[in-house]
């Protein structure tokens, strides 16, 4: 499983970090982008392209000469709308529009669980439940599944959106016992997701094999994921911490306290 050029966006980011070192055997060449500044490239199988999201002409001209996109661009917490509008509404429709332009048939987008953040977490979904974003963030990552389906229905660009939960070195609190998703994981299912042949638009689930879960994955079964940790070994350590209030929103929704955000200023 190798292509020739993989774009990887946010790659100065948390999780870009990461994946700037795990998705290196996956491509003869890692183009690097993030409005951020980023590590210098080393050796022939790394390019940097530094881009603004929300500059059309800017992502066109990174897009071009790409096999696949991984798109973790964007910005990743609730903020203002405006904001959001920028990095990841605008941006998401650049990266799908300049995957047309250049043909690129390939994007793996970091969808998010703010998709469907007001489930509670006695609920148990699947990925054809009805969306219930928590928040701008969430509305922009709802969006961006949206035009992942259009460009696949439209154009034929093939999407597989992982609605990552929380993907971090450990869980770092009790509602992060159900959503954690561990690197080697998540490298895992971003694997799956370039490589799969035939996927369409597919919606996925980004968490390890935790005891308590609140997402059912067997809609994205053809991909193959199967999650090798689980937050288990962390349950000390997390549960060392005091008991959250049960009106606490991170002891009530998926979206933890996502849900209790805002409003900005005016
Ligand atoms: P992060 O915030 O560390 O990284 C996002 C990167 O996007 C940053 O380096 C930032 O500079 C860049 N960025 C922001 N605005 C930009 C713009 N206008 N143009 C170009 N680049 C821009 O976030 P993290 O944790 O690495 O997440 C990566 C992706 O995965 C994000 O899309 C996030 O929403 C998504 N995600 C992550 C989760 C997690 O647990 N880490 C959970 C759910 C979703």
């Amino acid at each position: 499983n190798k292509m020739n050029r993989l774009l990887l966006t946010g790659a100065a980011g948390g999780l870009g970090k990461v994946l700037r070192e795990r998705l290196k055997p996956y491509a003869n060449v890692l183009r690097l982008s993030d409005i951020a500044s980023l590590a210098p490239a080393t050796g022939a199988n790394e390019e940097t392209v530094p881009c603004d999201l929300s500059d059309k002409a800017a992502v066109h001209a990174l897009v071009e000469g790409c096999d696949a996109i991984v798109h973790l661009g964007g910005v990743s917490v609730e903020r203002p709308f405006e904001e959001i509008l920028e990095a990841n509404i605008k941006g998401v429709f650049h990266i799908y529009e300049a995957a047309r332009r250049h043909g690129v048939k390939r994007v793996v987008f970091a969808s998010s669980n703010h998709v469907i953040g007001f489930y509670k977490q006695s609920e148990h979904i699947d990925a054809h439940a009805a969306r219930r974003p928590d928040g701008y963030y969430g509305l922009s990552k709802s969006f961006g599944e949206d035009v992942a389906q259009f460009y696949f229905d439209r154009w034929g660009i093939e999407t597989v959106s992982i609605r990552i939960g929380s993907s971090f070195p450990e869980p770092a609190n009790r509602r992060m016992m159900s959503t954690w998703l561990s690197y080697r994981d998540l490298t895992s299912l971003i694997e799956k997701s370039l490589f799969t042949p035939d996927v369409k638009h597919t919606v996925v689930y980004g968490m390890s094999n935790n005891r308590e879960v609140w997402w059912d994955n067997s809609a994205a079964a053809h991909l193959g994921f199967v999650a090798q940790d689980s937050s288990e070994v962390f349950r000390d350590k997390v549960e060392q911490q005091p008991p959250v209030a049960p009106t606490d929103p991170n002891a009530i929704y998926q979206g933890g306290a996502f849900t209790a955000q805002g409003p900005f200023g005016d």
